[in-house]
């Protein structure tokens, strides 16, 4: 068989040590437990297999889609052709030395505020509850109106898709509201936050406080993600949504969510088009309601039937 012929993950294992996965479902993969099969899915064994992944991926145009914590994304249900790079299993490394955390791009947004308030370190307390991984959140630039991850964040380090290794500095992002840029076909690493000296117990205060509000607010026992629309200026979706009459509309196993109205909840067996139905309804209705156009906050990936 010609190399060509071969299928990706066959054509992968030579290049790379890390776990290599055919037709992985990747509802298995995403917060939403929604989404058809991924073509080959790997988990790299480190710096060395990212680079070669992105390389190749790079040189034979093979579509690709980084996954950190999948919690802000809608993969559809016909899947995601090409090479899916599942980092959750690396790049999960925290030190801390004065005022600088340097965190891998893995971590969990919730275990980086946890290591910050036993450093005794504060700043990043208003992303209390944001959901994901640093990376993930730093190329939404997630946040709540307390702050958003790029605030206190000195530099990055990626790589690129020529396999090498680049520092950008939060300048270098073009940070703007939930959204950070960065190049076409690389991945984040590693990123680094300068914060200030603070009290652990104030900040664990401050962080409680945060979490027992969000409880209250948004609908965090059921499978989601996140929040959907960004909020439009001077405006907020979830208020939109609830006064275009939508909370609580149902299509399959998918829900607008009655406790808050930017949240579509999954609450069995709900299918991307399922999702995607509520989506347009939202859109077409708030648009007619208000004039408001609203514009996704969530990735949506793959296709919507199998090819
Ligand atoms: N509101 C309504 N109806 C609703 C929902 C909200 O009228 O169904 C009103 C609230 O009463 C409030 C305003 O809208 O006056 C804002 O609501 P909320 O405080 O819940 O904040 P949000 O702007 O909807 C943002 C972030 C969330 C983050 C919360 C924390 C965005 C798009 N969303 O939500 O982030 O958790 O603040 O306060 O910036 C996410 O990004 O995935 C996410 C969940």
């Amino acid at each position: 068989m010609a190399a060509g012929q071969l299928k990706l993950s066959e054509r992968l294992r030579g290049v790379i040590k890390g776990t290599i996965l055919t037709e992985e479902p990747l509802s298995l993969h995403t917060y939403f437990r929604i989404g058809g099969p991924a073509e080959a899915m790997v988990y790299p064994a480190g710096l060395e297999d990212l680079k070669a992944l992105l390389k190749v991926a790079r040189d034979e145009a093979i579509p690709l889609l980084i996954l950190g914590g999948g919690s802000n994304v809608l993969v559809l249900d016909g899947g995601v052709r090409g090479l899916v790079i599942n980092l959750s299993r690396t790049f999960l490394e925290l030190e801390v030395s004065g005022e600088q955390i340097r965190c891998g791009a893995s971590v969990r947004t919730s275990r980086l505020l946890a290591f910050s308030a036993m450093s005794s370190l504060t700043g990043l307390e208003g992303l209390s509850g944001v959901p994901g991984t640093v990376g993930g959140a730093i190329k939404g630039n997630a946040g709540t109106p307390l702050g958003a991850i790029v605030d206190h964040l000195d530099w990055i380090r990626l790589v690129d898709g020529l396999g090498e290794e680049q520092h950008l500095t939060r300048e270098e992002l073009g940070p703007v509201y939930r959204h950070c840029t960065i190049p076409a076909g690389s991945a984040i690493v590693e990123a680094c936050f300068t914060l200030r000296r603070g009290r652990a117990a104030e900040i664990r205060g401050t962080i409680s406080t945060l979490l027992a509000r969000r409880n209250l607010t948004q609908p965090v026992e059921v499978r989601s993600a996140g929040c959907f629309f960004k909020n439009p200026p001077g405006d907020f979706a979830g208020r939109l949504v609830e006064q275009a009459g939508l909370k609580g509309l149902r299509r399959g196993g998918a829900q607008i969510s009655e406790k808050h109205g930017n949240f579509i909840v999954n609450l069995g067996g709900a299918t991307a088009a399922d999702v995607l139905w509520l989506i347009e309804r939202a859109r077409a209705l708030v648009m007619v309601k208000t004039g408001v156009e609203l514009e996704l906050e969530i990735q949506v990936v793959g296709s919507p039937t199998a090819s």
